[in-house]
């Protein structure tokens, strides 16, 4: 039987990265798949074989140059040498990392999926640069100078999702005054961000895997089909495996986006990058507020050392703004946003850290010591959970990932009550500059 693929009519030959793609889908399908009924076995044999037909298509000469091309080199293991290789080989990334091993990762990753046509899945918690890798990807590729086209699928009302991604005619529907060119025509030759891709409302899922799967699409009101050439890159702070074990997320698009899954680690897993944003954002922030860098008192800098940035990048970043726009010279734990200024510094009835040591240097034993110390060290921890999240003792609980009644009763053996904590029950000050977004 002679199987001619979709990929070989017409001027585009096969490619590489297509095969690629078409052999990671397959893996993927039997990787995630609990039980498998004959009908689906066959199924994917004859897969497996159109593929085996495809890659006897290429020529000796381009399998051979192709797979020299991918070749992996030997690691380098010094300090420093995996960054230093990663900007040796021209990589283009906007912003700053350091030696952070998962976040390498992540943009090892890019980087090599950034010159095929794969689709690439980033996950991750909001603000540790989603967006930003997404724009690698696109920077770092062959479409560089083509279009980028970033569409934000939570925002677009439903009525709207299909116009908005594939655009119209005329009269379509009410509104539709004249021809419009959706997002995807748009990013034709170049590539598409969809990002918080897992708000994707369900039929919008069955109508994007269809395009993925037959690279056109029809403007809503027309029956002529398009071709589109766009490079898919998605978005979500979701969990879309699990989504698509609920039901909420298609499985097969799951499978078709995440041919290159990208996980970016939130920052508290990735301290050891934050000096060096420190040192990014307040030459950033200088630039843009035309001022010098801003300083850091050392117990300002130990606090921002040690937070946990809920809000990831972004947050620091803001943070390091509103530094730069409120303090002088040097800035200090006053010139923090209030509702996450250290306890220490906002609370008289806190006991300042020295009160805790002081108590236990008094005591009469070394284990004396060691439980007082510890005592003061759990409450102060809890006192400061408390005030970044304003009282919420569930939200203290999911933060630190403890059980809400083993909080309570730590809670309870401190006397602390967290309606003290919560916004405008103290005397706490509002109203701070927002910083930048
Ligand atoms: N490594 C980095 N170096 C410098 N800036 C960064 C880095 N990572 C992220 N940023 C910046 O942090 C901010 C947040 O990043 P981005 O918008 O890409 O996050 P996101 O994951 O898409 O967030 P959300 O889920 O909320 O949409 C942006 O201003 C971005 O430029
Ligand atoms: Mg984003």
């Amino acid at each position: 039987m002679k199987i001619i693929p979709p990929a070989s009519r017409g001027s585009s030959a096969i490619s590489y990265a297509g095969l690629l793609e078409k052999i990671e889908i397959l893996r993927s399908t039997l990787r995630w798949a609990s039980t498998l009924a004959r009908p689906e076995i066959e199924k994917l044999l004859r897969q497996a074989n159109t593929l085996r037909d495809e890659v006897m298509q290429l020529s000796h000469k381009e399998r051979f140059v192709q797979a020299a091309a991918t070749e992996v080199e030997p690691v380098d293991l010094a300090p420093g040498a995996r960054r230093r290789a990663l900007l040796d080989r021209s990589f283009v990334f906007e912003g700053a990392f350091g030696d952070n091993p998962q976040l390498l990762e992540a943009l090892e990753i890019a980087e090599k999926a950034a010159p095929t046509d794969l689709p690439v899945l980033i996950d991750g918690e909001s603000g540790t640069g989603k967006e930003l890798m997404a724009k690698v990807i696109h920077a770092n590729g062959s479409r560089s100078d083509k279009p980028y086209i970033s569409v934000n699928c939570g925002a677009i009302p439903d009525n709207l999702l299909e116009s908005e991604l594939f655009g119209h005619r005329k009269g379509a529907f009410t509104g539709a005054v004249s021809d419009r060119k959706g997002k995807f025509e748009s990013a034709h030759t170049g590539t598409i961000f969809l990002d918080e891709i897992g708000e994707l409302p369900l039929p919008g899922q069955v109508k994007l895997l269809r395009v993925l799967e037959s690279h056109e699409i029809q403007r809503v009101g027309s029956d002529e089909p398009i071709a589109v050439d766009a490079r898919i890159v998605a978005a979500t702070n979701r969990n879309l495996r699990r989504l698509s074990e609920e039901g909420t997320f298609r499985e097969d698009l799951f499978y078709r986006l995440s041919v290159i899954h990208l996980t970016l680690p939130p920052l508290r897993e990735r301290r050891d990058e934050i000096p060096l944003l420190f040192a990014f954002f307040g030459d950033e922030a200088a630039e843009a507020l035309k001022r010098r860098p801003i300083k850091m008192t050392p117990r300002l800098r130990d606090f921002l050392l040690r937070y946990r940035y809920p809000g990831n990048i972004r947050e620091l970043r803001n943070m390091i703004y509103r530094l730069s726009c409120l303090a002088g010279d040097t800035a200090d734990l006053e010139h923090l946003p209030p509702d996450i200024r250290p306890t220490s510094a906002v609370s008289p009835a806190a006991p300042a850290p020295a009160a805790g040591a002081a108590a236990a240097a008094e005591a009469t034993s070394l284990s004396d010591a060691k439980r007082v110390a510890s005592d003061e060290a759990e409450k102060l921890f809890l006192e400061r959970g408390l005030e970044q999240v304003g009282g919420t003792v569930a939200e203290l609980a999911r933060r630190c990932d403890m059980n809400r009644s083993h909080l309570q009763t730590l809670l309870k053996k401190h006397g602390i009550h967290s309606k003290d904590f919560r916004k405008g029950n103290s005397s706490r000050g509002e109203g701070g500059t927002e910083g930048a977004t």
